[in-house]
């Protein structure tokens, strides 16, 4: 509570803390409160596919929202409720990632919270913060080329106090259910997390935990508050933090590096803020934008050059149908190979790519 005092210092009075083992978890539990079988979730356009895993079997639909580079569209949000005329009653709940979305790497400013904040109060919406890349957000990217120092590209890491408020910290109504994981932050195999909601909210889901998984494992939990109570405090948490933030940059800056030198022409992509996601758009030739399964023939040609990257439409909450299969996107991430193994994931990228684009 005295974390989330300090980086996100809630503006009503009845909040509270509950613990989770994790987002995944976290986002069942808070969309078991809101939503029944037949209702629709708004989502992003594209969102982590555990989502669709969850919802379906629970008879709960998707409601895709449209995204630019920043997430979701306050307008478009606006409208899909507005202007509601799906079979289920009308959303009542919006879920969405902030930070270094997955699987577009986007990040919202402080200014499209608010915007994304002001749609909900007006048409009543719970939002469901998944903010698990929250603390992965590092400096804006700075052209190879225009690279003097290479220290240059590392100072300003926001550690704590710099980073983009939360749409928890926006929060007035307590409409926000916000979901953190030391996941990305510590390790995903301690399977720990916390969930911050109204009072009313965090105790309905103690109970839920009491009857599911009781707690998070007791040894995971003893080594965080041994980590940060007594190890690290505030100040070693921030300097850990930094840390990581450092290390993402590193990574994201070679990776980008490498793609503006071996992918020029085969695709366009935004660099990310934060996280460890890039979201290609693949420049097809005519050849290939007339072909139909031409997404399946990227991946087959990537497993054939040894090279591994998610195709856009496992991240459609419309699932696998026709209107998403061929769209042209494809996820990297560039947190889990070596350094040193960049480069030649990136070339061979291009030669897998080489037959469908100019
Ligand atoms: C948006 C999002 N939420 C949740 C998770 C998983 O978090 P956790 O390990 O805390 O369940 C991931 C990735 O693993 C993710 O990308």
């Amino acid at each position: 509570m005295e974390h989330t005092e300090r980086v996100h210092d809630p503006k009503y009075a009845d909040w509270d803390v509950v613990v989770s083992v994790g987002n995944t978890d976290a986002f069942v539990k808070a969309l078991m409160l809101f939503c029944a079988h037949g209702d629709t979730l708004l989502v992003d356009e594209w969102t982590y596919p555990a989502i669709m895993e969850t919802v379906a079997p629970m008879g709960i639909k998707l409601a895709p929202v449209a995204m630019d580079t920043q997430g979701i569209v306050p307008e478009a949000l606006d409208k899909v409720v507005g202007e509601w005329s799906g079979e289920s009653r009308k959303p009542r709940v919006a879920y969405m990632i902030p930070t270094a979305q997955n699987p577009t790497g986007a990040t919202m400013s402080a200014e499209r919270k608010q915007a994304i904040y002001a749609v909900a109060q007006k048409h009543n919406l719970v939002l469901i913060e998944d903010d698990p890349y929250y603390y992965l957000q590092f400096a804006q990217y700075i052209p190879a080329e225009q690279v003097q120092d290479q220290e240059d590209r590392y100072r300003g890491l926001p550690g704590l106090k710099g980073l983009v408020p939360s749409l928890l910290s926006l929060d007035i109504d307590g409409r926000v259910i916000r979901l953190d994981s030391f996941s990305k932050v510590l390790a995903p195999g301690l399977r720990c997390g916390w969930i911050t909601a109204p009072k009313y909210i965090t105790d309905k889901i103690q109970f839920h935990n009491e009857t599911s998984m009781h707690q998070p494992s007791g040894l995971s939990q003893a080594l965080v508050s041994k980590l940060m109570n007594e190890e690290w405090g505030h100040a070693g948490w921030e300097r850990h933090l930094v840390q990581i933030q450092r290390e993402y940059a590193v990574r994201r800056d070679l990776f980008v590096d490498l793609c503006y030198k071996h992918l020029k022409g085969k695709v366009e992509f935004t660099v990310p803020d934060a996280g460890m996601f890039l979201w290609f758009k693949v420049n097809l030739n005519a050849d290939a934008r007339a072909k139909k399964g031409v997404m399946q023939d990227i991946f087959n040609a990537m497993i054939n050059n040894h090279v591994m990257l998610v195709p856009g439409y496992m991240f459609s909450p419309l699932g696998e149908c026709d209107e998403v299969m061929d769209k042209p996107y494809m996820r990297a991430a560039f947190s889990y190979a070596s350094i040193d193994q960049f480069e030649v994931a990136v070339s061979r990228f291009a030669k897998a790519l080489a037959p469908f684009t100019n």
